[in-house]
């Protein structure tokens, strides 16, 4: 990422330089709100993300700009044991981090910084996960005498989001953006935070996300569905006492308790146990290049976030179903949902054909046009 305008930035709303570092944004190939059912995710980092420059103050407060606001949102303050979060919600992401931080026995001092992005916003890739990571990096790396792994790093972002900016997150976006690996998609066991690099490079496909500009933001309605899954996770361990997240559940397990529920939240847990499988299955399809597999289960997915975990809008519909026309081998809405974008695997052979006419289908029914992004995989946050 160009930094030669953060610098200049940086020089001129404080007068000295710092440290520069950067967090990527996530993909994710598979597993979608599985993360917080302790099941199994496929994401990767990706080459866009968030660069900040930072430097230790010698104050007690931590002043920030985030240079791609509007002008009079750019600034915030805080003193470091302030309590109360700062009036900017992009501010509680970095006093979250601080918080966290400082509760893991590091002694967070005052520190400079200011910070850009080029992750589209609402687009589904985890700005919000690229922005903790780069500065729980950036304040280990400036302030911790003991250095905190990077699995404490992704639990520090996870707890920043519930804590401080509430929403009940699983820990997917924060791992992948602190693990990535270039042209790599790691699987993740969301249980025991054991993972496996996969070697992705797909020969004869591209994989394209088609954004369909609603934006999305994540909050409430996660959350509810969090607690249907939890719900559900309490009916099941009755009978099964073992059971202690929709990871180690059946469908015959979640039969077994159908009459007992709620249909919504039977609707959703049956989603959640399904899309387990669908991993599992695709990490093995990979290993064969099994792609019609691959492709098959990402459609699966679409349609079980669409219709029964209710997290897809008509616009990513409308985009899935234009893909399985058109012949792409797999596409489905990606990350939390609620709008972003649909991350399609698409053959060379249609790519820019199916590309040019989903847009303008897309912007003939919709009216607005849809952003349209090549996946460069990449390396996880760092100091540049
Ligand atoms: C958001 C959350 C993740 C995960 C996805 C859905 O991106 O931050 O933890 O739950 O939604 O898979």
């Amino acid at each position: 990422m160009e930094t030669s305008n953060l610098n200049i930035f940086f020089a001129e709303k404080f007068g000295c330089s710092g440290s520069l570092y950067f967090a990527p944004g996530r993909i994710n190939l598979i597993g979608e709100h599985t993360d917080y059912n302790n099941g199994f995710v496929m994401p990767g980092a990706v080459d866009k993300g968030i660069t900040a420059e930072i430097c230790a103050n010698g104050l007690d407060i931590v002043r920030v700009y985030a240079m791609d606001m509007p002008a009079e949102q750019q600034y915030i303050e805080f003193a470091i044991n302030q309590e109360s979060k700062p009036n900017q919600h992009w501010a509680c992401y970095i006093f979250g981090v601080c918080k966290e931080m400082i509760k893991r026995g590091v002694e967070i001092k005052g520190f400079d910084a200011a910070f850009t992005g080029n992750i589209p916003a609402g687009s589904g890739m985890s700005s919000s996960a690229a922005l903790e990571n780069v500065f729980s990096v950036a304040l280990n790396d400036i302030f911790a005498d003991n250095k905190i792994d990077r699995f404490e790093l992704a639990k520090i972002g996870q707890a920043t989001e519930h804590n401080y900016c509430g929403v009940k997150c699983g820990i997917m976006d924060q791992f992948a953006s602190l693990f990535g690996k270039k042209d790599c998609l790691i699987r993740l066991d969301c249980k025991t935070l054991e993972y496996e690099y996969f070697p992705f490079k797909p020969e004869g496909y591209r994989l394209t996300l088609i954004n369909s500009c609603v934006k999305h933001s994540l909050g409430t309605e996660y959350n509810e569905r969090r607690e249907s899954c939890e719900r559900v996770v309490e009916h099941i361990s009755r009978n099964h006492p073992g059971v202690d997240s929709l990871r180690e559940a059946t469908i015959d397990m979640l039969l077994e308790v159908k009459a007992e529920l709620d249909e919504t939240d039977f609707s959703r847990a049956k989603y959640v146990i399904e899309e387990t499988e669908r991993v599992l299955t695709v990490c093995n399809s990979l290993k064969e290049g099994d792609y019609d597999t691959v492709g098959r289960m990402m459609f699966g997915t679409h349609w079980g976030l669409s219709k029964e975990y209710t997290v897809s809008c008509d616009e990513l519909d409308f985009l899935a179903s234009l893909a399985e026309e058109y012949g792409v081998k797999g596409s489905r809405v990606m990350g939390g949902g609620f709008g972003g974008c649909t991350i399609n695997l698409i053959p060379e052979s249609i790519h820019d054909a199916f590309v040019e006419k989903a847009v303008t289908l897309f912007s003939e029914k919709f009216g607005h046009k849809p952003e349209v992004y090549e996946i460069v995989i990449g390396e996880g946050a760092r100091k540049l």
